[in-house]
């Protein structure tokens, strides 16, 4: 049998049916821009995110770091939450690729508010100060827990930073999960930013690749760096075929994996010793704290991959679930099943001092 694996979204295999798709893709040399898959899946990209064009990059992590490229200049400052992607776990390609420094500011449940946003910009014309040059928000939020963004609290972030002079950059890995769970179009993000990168191989289930969006002038600027930071492709039609497909078959069903999560969290809420903000639960992910249990969290993941369950340790207390296309209703209740079972063989017994 085959573990169930929890670790990621980023999991997933090609179906069936994505590689007979992929199979039949016309492709050519995308770089000379004679790929005519990558440009179907780039026009729709734009519409779907409301911008006039958009560009496929190999990686999420390329994506957003091109965008940074294109909004800053070297020694500028750029705004972004305390457990953003973009802050912790590029790398530290801002500075090596961009030559900028990230502000990063902690936030409820990792969703950012206009007067966050405005103490953190930085006095203009202070010598001293880094100038601000972008704000960046993650949506779905990654490391708070697949938390969401409404539309509204966007809609003011963006008038705020607008009023600023300043652009908004999105960080969308999980847009589609976003807007599965709000029940809106992804444009109806989209075109509240500048900018937005969204990933094709997170919960889409496309084996590789991103599309950021942006205006025509952004996306000739975007291209020029996606070739100086190595992301120039070929026949990359076949993997753009993958996406249309799963643009085709695979949105609606992230209903599925959000359903399936929270029946996890709540399962999970159950069990003595585990601790969990249900409220954060709100689309794939599901993060919780095993401390209480006195099992550590990597032993927790040992004992879990013993029983045929992969998942992530966040930190020496944390664990995270994420819920894909390869996760049935079976492997959630064969999951909690195993977790109980781990809670109870291997919680240390407490002395009771009197
Ligand atoms: C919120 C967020 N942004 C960006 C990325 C980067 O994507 P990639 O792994 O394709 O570089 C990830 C990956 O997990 C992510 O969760």
């Amino acid at each position: 049998m085959p573990p169930i694996d929890l670790r990621s979204d980023t999991v997933t295999r090609p179906t069936s049916g994505m590689l007979q798709a992929m199979m039949r893709a016309e492709v050519g040399d995308d770089t000379l821009g004679d790929d005519p898959t990558v440009q179907a899946l780039e026009e729709r990209m734009a519409d779907l995110l409301g911008h006039p064009q958009a560009l496929f990059v190999p990686s999420g992590t390329m994506g957003n770091q091109i965008c940074l490229r294109v909004h800053t200049r070297s020694g500028d400052e750029v705004i972004a939450e305390g457990r953003s992607h973009i802050f912790n776990l590029e790398s530290g390609a801002a500075a090596g690729l961009s030559g900028i420094q990230i502000l990063p500011v902690p936030a409820v449940r990792g969703l950012l508010t206009v007067e966050q946003i405005r103490s953190a910009i930085r006095e203009r014309g202070n010598v001293h100060y880094a100038p601000t040059a972008l704000v960046c928000l993650e949506n779905t939020h990654n490391w708070a827990g697949g938390v969401v963004y409404s539309v509204e609290r966007v809609r003011q972030i963006r008038a705020f930073v607008q009023s600023e002079g300043l652009p908004l950059h999105l960080d969308g890995a999980r847009l589609f999960n976003a807007a599965v769970a709000v029940g809106v179009a992804p444009k109806c993000y989209g075109v509240l930013f500048d900018s937005a990168s969204v990933c094709l191989s997170k919960g889409l289930g496309a084996p590789m690749g991103s599309m950021i969006v942006g205006s025509p002038d952004f996306i000739v600027r975007a291209r020029r760096y996606r070739k100086m930071f190595g992301g120039g492709l070929r026949q990359v039609g076949y993997m753009a075929a993958a996406a249309l497909y799963a643009l085709d078959h695979h949105v609606e069903r992230l209903a599925e994996d959000h359903r399936r999560a929270g029946r996890l969290a709540l399962g999970l809420a159950e069990v003595p010793g585990l601790d969990l903000d249900l409220e954060a639960i709100q689309t794939n992910i599901v993060i919780f704290d095993v401390g209480n249990t006195g099992i550590p969290s990597a032993a927790f993941t040992d004992y879990l991959q013993q029983a045929g369950i992969l998942a992530s340790t966040f930190g020496p207390n944390r664990v995270r679930f994420v819920t894909h296309l390869h996760i049935t209703d079976l492997a959630i209740e064969t999951t909690l099943h195993k977790v109980h079972e781990i809670v109870m063989t291997h919680t240390p017994r407490r002395t009771v001092s009197v």
